[in-house]
This record gives structure tokens, sequence and C-alpha cells, in this order.
């Protein structure tokens, strides 16, 4: 290990880079035409957080849906058997791609800030952070994007009508579910804040307390507001009588909501991130999000590396090196680009990263605190990803949230869903951590109309051989998880493989790598500690991945859930 191989490894690479960039892409461009046009999977693969969503996604396949209709199904159904983590009160990200002409782009349905929200509106007289307001009940929630979401991909992409996909979510939402370990767990976890929300505690809890694994939950208020949303569109979310609940509830109880901040919202498409790393493409999600952004900073600064080539040690640091860098940019650069300048051509170009890079040695950790930026970050929890693939090679990757777990906590009466804390993803006060440690600036200060900055990343990577989705919740982690599956795919591996690995991390700050049980052996902790690094080994896990891959020289298409949450599936058909 050491210096002499490393820089020896950076010269190498570095001189063939741009010319092999170049034809990457060329290539790239003329094979995923000609794919498009010759080849298709056959098979449908879906991977997704909770096994009826799954099958509501393949449902709606084979009722002659593709993967657009498919994710409206899935998303529906994950928001009324996961309100754990996302749900159509709160917002998403789905990055597609279109099999028949190659067309890529990213809906991003993230909430918004009321018309009355302001920069210091969690902030009391003595300008501290009132973090019960940021996090728990209608203060903390952004205006909802998700039925937006849903009706601008079936009426934009899907080949079904809104009301076709949206029937397994409505179904299950009159007929019940049954309470699930994950949504036990949580629930505890945010018991007391339920309680102190009566809808919201008369729909989940059983007379009051904590529901048992296997106790049925019904939602008839949730699948009224569907039904009103497939007759009508978005229309029977954002106007009209559910529209009416949602203001009057979140008023009642001490929230800011208008009518005209619903009437206002709007579905944003967005042109995803862009990188050649080896062989493949990576595309990803844009700011409002930062992962798409930050796993192209990291990739940039490892491409001369033969990363997954390296021992063990050295690879894991320079990976660290890597993530602290991205972590430090993301909290000085990124918010929302309708409302900042996001530098995010310097911030993905190779000449950046190249400048990243000499910045590392190869046999010492830098300390987060001797690079020019800021302050603090821990772990993050919930959100949810699913990944599609359709028989015809149309491609879903989406990621969704209500931020925290059961979100604000806070339910208008009458309406069956739990209203966001996306607010909370807005830094309340310059350098102050949010829920998930994470620190931000003035990129990211709360306005009227604005976006919270987001960690959501949902992920392609495109090749002339392979085509993978992938994507993961688990806030402030969701970037390096994506970014260790990444990596694992180019090693060769399946789905399977990249949602169980062990994971580690860093974010800049605190200035130390987490890593779960079995990431490392005792002697890889020790020789990472040599090289200055705190390794924090954790008796828990984190995330919850889900991929799919098509493998275009064999034909075969595989799927895998994250082995950590049992109510996940994965299912190829
Ligand atoms: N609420 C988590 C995220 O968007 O990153």
């Amino acid at each position: 290990m050491g210096k002499i191989q490393t820089a020896d490894i950076r010269g190498r690479a570095l001189n063939l880079k741009g010319i092999r960039r170049a034809f990457l892409c060329l290539f790239l461009v003329t094979a995923n035409a000609a794919f498009a046009a010759d080849s298709v999977p056959g098979k449908a693969a879906i991977a997704s957080a909770h096994y009826l969503a799954t099958e509501a996604g393949h449902e709606i396949l084979a009722q002659g849906g593709n993967a657009f209709d498919a994710a409206i199904a899935v998303s529906s159904t994950l928001a009324v058997v996961e309100p754990t983590s996302s749900g159509i009160g709160g917002g998403a990200f789905w990055l597609i791609h279109r099999a028949e002409d190659g067309f890529e782009t990213m809906i991003d349905a993230r909430e918004q800030a009321p018309g009355a929200a302001h920069k210091d509106m969690y902030l009391d007289a003595e300008g501290n952070v009132v973090r019960d307001l940021a996090v728990n009940g209608p203060l903390a929630g952004g205006i909802p994007g998700e039925i937006a979401g849903l009706e601008h991909l079936a009426n934009n992409y899907g080949r079904l009508p809104l009301a076709v996909s949206l029937q397994p979510a409505i179904r299950i939402a009159r007929e019940g579910f049954a309470v699930d370990e994950k949504f036990h767990e949580l629930m505890n976890y945010r018991f007391k804040t339920i309680k102190r929300w009566p809808a919201a505690a008369e729909a989940y809890l059983a007379d009051g307390e904590m529901p048992p694994v296997g106790h049925i939950i019904k939602l008839p208020d949730l699948a009224w507001v569907l039904e009103n949303v497939a007759e009508r569109g978005a229309e029977g979310f954002y106007s009209g009588p559910v529209a009416e609940l949602m203001v009057k509830g979140v008023r009642d109880a001490g929230g800011i909501w208008t009518m005209e901040d619903l009437a206002a919202y709007a579905v944003k498409e967005r042109d995803p991130i862009r990188t050649m790393y080896g062989d493949y493409e990576l595309i990803s999600a844009p700011p409002p999000s930062s992962g798409g952004v930050a796993i192209a900073e990291i990739l940039n600064i490892l491409e001369p590396y033969p990363i997954n080539d390296l021992p063990p040690v050295l690879r894991t640091h320079l990976i660290v090196e890597a993530m602290r860098r991205a972590y430090r940019d993301r909290a000085i650069y990124l918010g929302d680009p309708d409302f900042v300048d996001v530098p995010v051509d310097m911030l993905t170009s190779q000449y950046y990263a190249d400048g990243l890079r000499a910045s590392i040695r190869p046999d010492r950790a830098t300390p987060s605190s001797m690079l020019a930026g800021n302050d603090q970050i821990p772990e993050g929890t919930d959100t949810t990803h699913f990944s599609i693939i359709d028989a015809e090679g149309n491609m879903v990757a989406a990621t969704l949230t209500v931020n925290t777990p059961f979100g604000s906590c806070f339910m208008p009466p009458g309406t069956g869903f739990v209203v966001n804390n996306e607010m909370d993803d807005f830094s309340a006060k310059e350098g102050e951590p949010n829920a998930y440690g994470l620190i931000g600036f003035a990129a990211n200060e709360i306005q009227p109309y604005k976006r919270p900055l987001s960690s959501m990343t949902p992920t392609f990577m495109l090749g002339a051989d392979k085509r993978a989705v992938i994507g993961t919740p688990g806030g402030s982690r969701i970037i390096t998880m994506v970014l260790l599956g990444i990596l694992d795919f180019m090693r060769g591996n399946e789905p399977e493989s990249w949602v169980s690995l062990p994971r580690f991390h860093h974010q800049y700050v605190p200035d130390k790598i987490s890593a779960e049980p079995g990431a490392f052996t005792p002697e890889q902790v020790e020789a990472l500690r040599v090289m200055g690094h705190e390794v924090e080994v954790r008796n828990s896990t984190w995330g919850n991945m889900h991929g799919a891959m098509w493998n275009l020289e064999t034909g075969k298409v595989s799927a895998g859930s994250d082995p950590r949450t049992a109510s996940g599936r994965a299912i190829v058909r």
C-alpha cells in the first residue's frame, strides 16, 4: 500500500481518461439507440420495500401497463402500506428511462415551502431553533407533491389511465393491511408524537395503544382521497373537498397552508446529472437533490483509481476521502436551483475532481476541519425507494419520502394520510444541524415556494452490456449507500449483492467513518485508525435498498431487495 502505488495508478489512468470518455459517450449514445430498437428484456423486475407494492406493480403490468404505470401503482400502494416512509402527504423523485427513444428525465414532485414560510419560522425569540416545530406537527409540512407527480407520470409517460393504476392502492386502503415489523418498530419510535394528533392516532393505533405486528389497519379516508384523485386527477387533491380538509386541518392545528399554496403546486421535470464512470454512464438525481451531484463528484475523484482492485484499507480510505469532500460541497453549494445558482457544472467537472483528488494523501486522513467549510452531520432512517425495469426496457428509479418516520405525525382529520416534515430538510439556521445532522447555509435557507435540499438519489447505470436501477432510503447516508452499490455493480455483481453488502459512511462532519457490523475486519479498523481516521463500528444497520438489472448480453433480468427489512420484495416475472 502507499504513495508509489497510488501515484502510479493515477498517472496511467489520467493520460487515457479524456480520450476514453469522449469515445465511450459517443458509443453509448449509439448503443442506446440501437438497443432501444433491437433488444428488450422480455421480463419485468420490480423491487420495493413492501411485497404488496411489488405485487401491485406487477398487477398493473399484467393489465397492459408499462413501467411508468407500474410506478404509479407501487408509489400509491407504498403510500398506503408504508406510511412510515412515504405517502401522498409527502414528495418524490421519479427518475425515468423511456426505452423507445432512450429519453431520460427526473420528475421532481418534491414538497415546497408554503407561501407564508419565512427564513426564521422555526426560531424562538432568542434565535434558537425550536426542533419540535420543525419536525412535529403541521408547521413542519411542505406542500405535498406526490399526487401531482403521479398524475404527471400517467399523463405523459403511462399507457393506462391514472384511475386504473391507483386501483390496487384504493383496494388495499379499504380492505386493510397487516402491521409488519418495520411499521411496529417505527411506530414505537414515533408513538408519543402520533398520540398528539387524534386523526393519526385513530388511523394507526389499536384503541390508542401500540398496534401489534399482524394488526390489520384499514384506511377508508385515504381510500376516499385516492378515489377523488382517480375521478378528478390531481385536481381532486389540490382543490375541492380534499384540499379544504387539508387546509382546515393544518390551520386549525397551527399550520400555515392555504388553498392558494395547494393550487400553486406544480411538478417540474429536471435534466438528470450525468457522468461517465468506467464504461458506464451514471444518470442520477439533480438539484433540488444533492444525490446526483455528490455521487458524480465522488466517482470523478475515484475514477483514475482501479478502486475495486485496491487493497481493502486503501480502497476504503480513498472512498472516504472522496465522500468527505463531496459532503463538504453539499453543505456549502446545494439548494433549490430555481432559487439559488448551484454550480453543477463545476462540481461535476473532471477538473474540479482532479483538484480535489490532488488534496488527498494516500496514507493519511484529511481532517474535515482542514477543508474550507463548516460543522456537523449524523444518520438517517426513513424514506423509501423502488426500482423497475419492464419487459420493454423502460426503467424507473423512484425515491419517495415524508422525511422522518411518519413525517410530522400530523394527519388532517378526514384524510387518512400524514403530512410530511420536509421543511426540516431546509437549513432552519445557518450551520445548525437538522434531524439527520445535516448542516446548510444560505443556498438552502427557507423561502416561500422553495424546495428543500434532498439526499434522495434514484440512479441508473447504463452501459452497452448492462443496465442497473438503484436507490435507497436513509437520509444523509443515501448517497454513500448508492455509491457503494454502484461500485459493487462495477465489480460485476448482481442486485442481491448490492443491496446486501455491509456499508460504511463518511459525511464530512462529524469527522468519522461509521460502519455496519461486518464492513471491516478488526485489522482493517486498526489500519484505518493508524491513517488518522476515527472509525465507529455500529451494532445496527441502515438503509433499505432495492435494485434491478438487465444484462443485455445474457438477457437476464434480476432484482434484489435489502435483507435488512423483512417486508421488502423483489420479483421478476
Ligand atoms: N427527506 C430526506 C431527503 O429528501 O433527503
